[in-house]
Order: C-alpha cells, then sequence, then structure tokens
C-alpha cells in the first residue's frame, strides 16, 4: 500500500468508495464468493450509508471452511515449531506495513477514528509478534512415575477452532485468538461480525502472503445466525472462541456441547473503576474518562461504572464532566476523538438506557442525545454521557449498556467501595486508584473481576491475561496461558527395559 491513510481518507470523504476493497471470503488461500451469491451491505457509521458489499455466506460456505481446515491441520501440525514462528513473526511485519490501509478499513467498518483503528493494527501486529516466539517454546513435563517407568506429557494441537470475533475490536480479537492458535498448531475458521468483514479478509490475505499454507486460517463471512451457528455446531471444530454477547455466548456453548468442544466465552461487562478518597483526581478523572469513552464505550473491559468516595466525589464527577465536554465527536475520518457507534440498532439501545434514566428522573449530567456529526453526517453519535449517584439496582448499574455512558454509584470508603464494585453478576476488568497500594491490593485481592489495573485502566499489554469471572464468561486470552485452549495435553508413560544389572542401578 502506497497510499498513507490521510490520503485514503480525503478521498473516501471526496468520493465515498474505497478502492481495492476486498469482498469476499478467504478460503483455501484465496478469497471467493458465496456459494448462493448473495452479497450484504456494509455500512459507514459515520455516514449512516453503506460503502462497500461483501459476501454473504450461509451453512454451506461455513461447511466448505471446516473442511478446508480439517484438511490442512496434518501437514501444519507437523510443521516444525519454528517455521510456525517464522510466518507469524512475517504476519507481524506485514501488519505493521499495511497498517494504514488495515485501519482506513477499520474506521470504516466499525465507526472508531482512526487513530483508535491505527493503535488497533499496531496491537494486531504486537499480538502475532507475541505468539511467534511462544511456537517453539510450548513444551511438556516429565512426570515422577518411578525409577522403572519415564512419563512425560505432550501437548497437542486440538485441531480446528472456530473463532467468532465481535464488531467492535475486529482486528484485535481476530489477532489475540487467531495467533495463539496457530501457534499451537491449531487450524482456524473465523467468522467476522456481520458489520465489520473488511479486516479480517485482509488479515487472512496477509497470512497467506506471509507463507501460511492454504486453509490454516479460513474468514467466512455472514450472519451470527447462519455461519456462526454453523460453527459453533459443527462436529469437526475442536474449541470455539466466542467473544460477544452473554446471551449469545450462552447459545455457542449449548451448540458446542452437542459435540463435546471446549469453549471460550469472552462476554459483557460492567466493569468498575473505584476512585478513593486518597487518589490523584485528575489521573482518576482521565482514566475514568479513557476507560468508557474509548471507542465511544463499546468495549467489553470499559469502565462502565465509576465507583467513587463521597469526599471526592463532586470534585472527580465535575472534573470528568469537563473532560467529556472537550471531547469532539464525529466521523472517524475527520480528526475527531470520539467516533461513531457501529450500527442503528446499538445506537438505539444506548438511547434507550439513556432515556430511560431521563424519565426516572436520574440526573444526567452529559450527553445521553443522539448527535449529528459537526459536519452535518446523518452518522450514528452519542455524546460522552455521565449519570450521577444511581443505586445499585438501577439497570445503568445492573446492563451491559455498551456506549459511552458512564455510571456513577457514590460510596463511604473502601469496603463500601469493594461492596459496590462486585454489586453485579459480570466481572471482567476493575480499575482502581488510590495513593496507598496496600488498600489497592487488598482490594484487588477481593474483587470478582478477571483483570484489575492499579492507577491505569488501560495498563498492561498481550502479556497480560484477561478474560471474565461471572456472566463475562471464562477462559483466558493473550499472555502464555491463552494457548492453553488451543492445546490437549497426552500423557505417555513408558515401561523402561532394564539394560542395567540391579547392583548397577543401585550404585
Ligand atoms: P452478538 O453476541 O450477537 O455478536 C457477536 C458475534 O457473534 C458476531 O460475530 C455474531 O455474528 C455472532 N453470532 C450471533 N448470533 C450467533 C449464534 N447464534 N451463533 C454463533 N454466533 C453468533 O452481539 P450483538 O448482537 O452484535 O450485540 C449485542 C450486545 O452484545 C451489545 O449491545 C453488547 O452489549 C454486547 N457485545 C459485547 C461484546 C464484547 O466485546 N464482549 C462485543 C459485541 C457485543
Ligand atoms: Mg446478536
Amino acid at each position: 500500500m502506497t497510499m498513507s491513510a490521510e490520503a485514503l481518507a480525503a478521498d473516501y470523504l471526496a468520493t465515498g468508495t474505497v478502492a481495492g476493497t476486498p469482498s469476499g471470503h478467504f478460503i483455501d488461500g484465496r478469497e471467493q464468493d458465496s456459494l448462493s451469491g448473495e452479497k450484504m451491505d456494509i455500512f459507514d457509521p459515520g455516514l449512516g450509508r453503506p460503502f462497500a458489499a461483501v459476501a454473504a455466506g450461509d451453512r454451506a460456505d461455513a461447511e466448505l471452511a471446516v473442511a478446508s481446515s480439517v484438511k490442512a491441520f496434518p501437514a501444519w501440525r507437523r510443521l516444525a515449531p519454528a517455521e510456525r514462528g517464522r510466518i507469524l513473526n512475517r504476519m507481524a511485519a506485514l501488519i505493521r506495513e499495511n497498517a494504514d490501509q488495515l485501519a482506513m478499513l477499520e474506521t470504516l467498518d466499525v465507526g472508531k477514528t482512526l487513530a483508535e483503528s491505527r493503535g488497533n493494527a499496531h496491537s494486531a501486529a504486537r499480538t502475532f509478534e507475541y505468539y511467534a516466539g511462544v511456537c517453539d517454546k510450548l513444551q511438556g513435563d516429565s512426570l515422577p512415575v518411578g525409577f522403572g517407568q519415564i512419563g512425560l506429557t505432550l501437548l497437542e494441537p486440538v485441531g480446528v477452532v472456530a473463532q467468532i470475533i465481535p464488531w467492535n475490536f475486529p482486528m484485535t480479537t481476530f489477532a489475540r485468538g487467531i495467533a495463539p492458535a496457530l501457534a499451537a498448531g491449531c487450524c482456524v475458521v473465523a467468522k467476522p461480525a456481520e458489520t465489520t468483514p473488511h479486516t479480517a479478509i485482509l488479515l487472512a490475505r496477509l497470512l497467506s502472503d506471509a507463507g501460511l499454507p492454504p486453509g490454516v486460517c479460513n474468514v467466512v463471512l455472514g450472519e451470527g445466525a447462519s455461519v456462526g451457528a454453523t460453527l459453533s455446531a459443527h462436529p469437526d471444530v475442536a474449541h470455539v472462541t466466542f467473544t460477544g454477547s452473554t446471551k449469545t455466548g450462552v447459545r455457542v456453548m449449548q451448540a458446542a456441547a452437542e459435540h463435546f468442544a471446549s469453549v471460550t466465552m469472552e462476554l459483557g461487562g460492567k466493569s468498575p473503576v473505584i476512585a478513593l478518597a486518597d487518589c490523584d483526581i485528575e489521573a482518576a478523572a482521565q482514566g475514568a474518562a479513557g476507560a468508557i469513552f474509548e471507542n465511544a464505550g463499546q468495549i467489553c473491559s470499559a469502565g462502565s461504572r465509576l465507583v467513587v468516595d463521597r469526599a471526592i466525589h463532586r470534585k472527580l464527577v465535575d472534573r470528568v464532566v469537563e473532560i467529556a465536554g472537550e471531547i469532539t465527536v464525529g466521523h472517524g475520518l475527520r480528526g475527531n476523538k470520539m467516533g461513531a457507534i457501529n450500527s442503528r440498532r446499538q445506537l438505539d439501545t444506548i438511547l434507550g438506557f439513556t432515556d430511560r434514566a431521563r424519565r426516572d428522573g436520574r440526573a444526567v449530567l452529559c450527553g445521553g442525545k443522539q448527535l449529528q456529526d459537526a459536519d452535518g453526517g446523518e452518522g450514528w453519535f452519542v455524546g460522552p454521557t455521565v449519570i450521577d449517584d444511581l443505586s445499585d439496582d438501577d439497570p445503568c448499574i445492573q446492563e451491559e449498556i455498551f456506549g459511552p455512558v458512564l455510571s456513577v454509584q457514590v460510596v463511604d470508603g473502601p469496603e463500601e467501595a469493594l461492596r459496590a464494585a462486585n454489586a453485579t453478576r459480570y466481572g471482567l476488568m476493575a480499575g482502581i486508584y488510590t495513593a496507598n497500594i496496600s488498600s489497592a491490593l487488598a482490594i484487588a485481592r477481593d474483587l470478582e473481576s478477571g483483570s484489575v489495573t492499579i492507577n491505569d485502566y488501560w495498563g498492561g499489554g498481550v502479556e497480560v491475561p484477561f478474560g471474565g469471572v461471572g456472566h463475562s464468561g471464562f477462559g483466558r486470552e493473550k499472555g502464555l496461558v491463552a494457548v492453553q485452549a488451543y492445546c490437549r495435553v497426552k500423557s505417555v508413560v513408558a515401561q523402561v527395559p532394564t539394560t542395567l544389572s540391579q547392583e548397577t542401578r543401585n550404585n
């Protein structure tokens, strides 16, 4: 790609189209149309109108992709691990080389800002690089079975895995599921969300350019109810990694149970940002704003609740509202700080929560309404929203809104902060802001949550395991632990032939 993202963006805003946009499934090493010939429109959320069309697959396309991966598996699992690592390293380099084109398409599919999309492309590259280094370091154990035997474990790839990907972070979710699966020696069939297919096709193409054999990573486009459901119910799929809503996660688990596939469930969240009385208020305000306004709040691990000590409540919340007021909202290609909501449906979901809060007489301090793009576009925008002083049982505290809506809970002291933080059925992330590291660690220990960060909400990268407890799901992605989902342990015990005499052995 020779054009910069800015040049691509200017061209798109002038013409409404992007040259060379990929449009097919990627199966068996090449792009292909749907077997049915059907297509579906892809909308630019920043303009609220279609900018491209891609193949709309169904059950038959999903089955073709699985069959292709089944065929590719024996050779892929036999390839030297170091060679798998080289391919993943080349993939990281190719993502970096093509970051501008990837970022541009991610912005048009998702609605996020170009800066966010660029960051996501580099994070995806980093993920492939991290797991490239893992390929030749996966090793089993020797087992203490006694002198007459030798016992060991072999780590084997589980087989063909399905990756069902949501629309909020298409590139990074692709990378964090597919890189460890490939590192382990598995083949993958990936299904991007129906609204955000483009970067998955490009990433599959780049994997092929990096030397990945045909069929090792296939991408099938289409609706969740057909393609996603076929993949999760397919008897040749050994593991399903699902990222999305809790409701759909239950369906995927039920389908996988029928054929004993294992599952990783990365589901919703209602993650708290806890601000204790002694915290650095400016750092907490910036942290809380970043935790919910990034990606317009469409993040499973968004800090969607602010649990704040009464002593600093007014000061901190006023500062968050001030920061919210400085966030420009509009098309992701026009240099705004916050982009669009991915779909009309998601916009309506968010407005449903904010309208209800207003009707119920809650203190909506800012936002909570559909916004017009400053440039007059018809896109799907909601301004940064803060709803103050809610009780634990308020829907805005209990339910995932998945938009730029911060819901505030006021508490007295660390004990109550911990109780309020734990008061939902979710448990994905939690952030703690305090000057006292001992209180932070004590709270971290008692939080019902898969991850905790202290004084930096988005602290850590691909090295840090990520996943939920409770209704946020189970299984861990990122970090070394992520590879476990894609490996099974085989134990081997051998009777050792006695070649030495009894005396020699005892000496
Ligand atoms: P969803 O959970 O239905 O979609 C996620 C993925 O699952 C998509 O690729 C979709 O095509 C696929 N899918 C849908 N139905 C399926 C089925 N029966 N079998 C297999 N795969 C299926 O999420 P949706 O409807 O787009 O959003 C609804 C809510 O889910 C959002 O408002 C948000 O609260 C939450 N969500 C959470 C995400 C997260 O990162 N944890 C990501 C996306 C949505
Ligand atoms: Mg759905």
